[in-house]
């Protein structure tokens, strides 16, 4: 069984409803056990027990939260034991070209210098799943897709 963290950020709820759809995909996968937890009911030390690790943040200026950037930088504590692990990234603005993908990008960036493999998709949203404002039928597709794919890769390498 492969376990997989979907954590988000959200004060409106448009990130946490794209962690849920992410979460429904995730658990259409076989082998896949999938938790959905917001930021504030995440430690940094309970990173090390998933194999694999979604983190959500709505777009604040071109990037990710403050609260979300908070965890990553107190996973330093944990650098080099969450090498190897699956990462994804998903992100809500208000605007289209609002910054969504610079924000995923940031917290791929901080994945990728923990050694952790991360999942792209060549359909709809390439790098991680988008929503403008909330959750519409367009991106709640590309979330359900992309919590399919990061959980059977997760499974892949660790189920
Ligand atoms: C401090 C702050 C900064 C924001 N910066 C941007 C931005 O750069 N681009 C954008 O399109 N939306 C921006 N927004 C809007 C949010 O990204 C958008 O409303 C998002 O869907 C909120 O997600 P949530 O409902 O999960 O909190 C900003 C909102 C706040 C509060």
């Amino acid at each position: 069984m492969a376990k997989m963290l979907i954590a988000y950020y959200s004060r409106t709820k448009h990130t946490q409803h794209m962690a849920e759809a992410i979460a429904a995909g995730a658990k259409g996968a076989p082998g896949a056990s999938v938790e959905v937890k917001p930021l504030d009911k995440v430690q940094a030390r309970d990173l090390l027990d998933y194999d694999a690790i979604v983190l959500g943040s709505p777009t604040y200026y071109g990037a990710m939260a403050a609260d979300v950037k908070k965890l990553i930088d107190e996973s330093v504590a944990f650098h080099g034991q969450l090498a190897g692990k699956v990462g994804g990234a998903f992100a809500s603005s208000a605007n289209i070209a609002g910054g969504n993908e610079t924000t995923i990008l940031g917290i791929l960036n901080a994945m990728l210098i923990h050694g952790m493999v991360v999942r792209g998709l060549h359909t709809g949203d390439h790098y991680g799943p988008v929503s403008i404002g909330d959750l519409d039928d367009r991106a709640k597709g590309n979330c359900i897709e992309y919590g399919n794919a990061v959980a059977e890769l997760a499974v892949s390498l660790h189920g």
